[in-house]
């Protein structure tokens, strides 16, 4: 099985699905998924993960372990990414669940993200025998249909249509604010980026985060493209790591699809000083 490269599928198909048809997904499908698994890039392959799956009657036993306010929601199949515990396990868990998410919403499936409210409650009631910690835990289906609605379809921001579609779009932030030229806060010259870049970039601006905020920015330079977490009260550590791997997922995806020897993100340190003010910190950089 091949790894795919999704740009259509993390820049205008993939929204997060809260209300789910009964309908179990078919055991081949499921197969499929953990085939990918094996396929995936990694982020640090050196980190051992285990994937399992569920049914929907574990959501009885989840309690207020995963999902917004201890909600868990309903679903007729759950998959849990358990990792060992290294350096950037999560940022890892979160990219490689990514992939996963994205190769379920080619599949046609629609998938939620549930935050891991207890990491071990949650680990206890899924029941499976691992010394790995849970590290993602996501819900996924058949979306029930929704009545139809109309979205923009951003292929990149000169290229923009509208497109009807059966769910309400979360609001995603702008390229300009998402993006600074070579330090913090100077605005890029957008009709300076190639094509190629744009679009890994634009694949960042729509990529799904706790509670939508997107705690996140990136710095552009001529040589390499800077990821950069801002604090944010809301959001979690676990969830910023896993939000941070989201991120990576989908600009390396989109970028590789169309270049040949794409370097994978490193969190060597930044190597210049990108002027980041108080409550931004450098998390991982990437050669372009
Ligand atoms: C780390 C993480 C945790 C999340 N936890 C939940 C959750 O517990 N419940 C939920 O309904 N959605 C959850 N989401 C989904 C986000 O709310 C959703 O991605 C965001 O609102 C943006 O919408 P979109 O995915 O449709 O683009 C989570 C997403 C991420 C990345």
């Amino acid at each position: 099985m091949e790894y795919l490269r999704y740009y259509d599928e993390i820049v205008s198909r993939r929204q997060s699905c809260r209300d789910f048809a009964d309908t179990v997904v078919d055991a081949a499908s499921v197969e499929e998924i953990k085939a990918y698994n094996e396929v995936v890039p990694k982020l640090l392959p050196e980190i051992s993960t285990e994937l399992h799956f569920f049914g929907g009657d574990v959501a009885d036993f989840l309690g207020s372990s995963v999902g917004y306010n201890g909600f868990t929601v309903k679903a007729p199949n759950y998959l849990a990414l358990y990792s060992e515990e290294a350096p950037h396990y999560l940022e890892n868990a979160g990219f490689i669940a990514q992939g996963l998410t994205l190769k379920l919403t080619q599949l046609g499936f629609d998938a939620c993200w549930l935050t891991v409210n207890d990491a071990e409650a949650a680990k206890g009631a899924l029941g499976i025998d691992t010394d790995k910690t849970l590290a993602v835990f996501i819900a996924f289906g058949h979306g029930n249909k929704a009545k139809k609605d109309v979205r923009l379809d951003i292929k990149s921001p000169s290229n923009v249509t509208m497109v009807s579609c059966e769910k309400k779009v979360a609001p995603k932030i702008s390229m300009q604010d998402l993006l600074s030229y070579k330090v913090y806060g100077e605005p890029v010259n957008m009709e300076l980026l190639y094509t190629e870049l744009e679009d890994a970039l634009l694949s960042i601006a729509v990529a799904q985060s706790f509670f939508n905020r997107q705690p996140y920015r990136v710095i552009v330079d001529d040589d390499i493209v800077s990821l950069i977490g801002l604090d944010d009260e809301l959001t979690t550590t676990e969830d910023q790591l896993l939000n941070y791997g989201i991120a990576m997922f989908n600009f390396y995806a989109v970028l590789d699809s169309t270049r040949a020897g794409v370097k994978m993100w490193s969190f060597d340190e930044a190597g210049r000083d990108l002027k980041l003010p108080e409550n931004a910190h450098y998390i991982a950089k990437i050669r372009i």
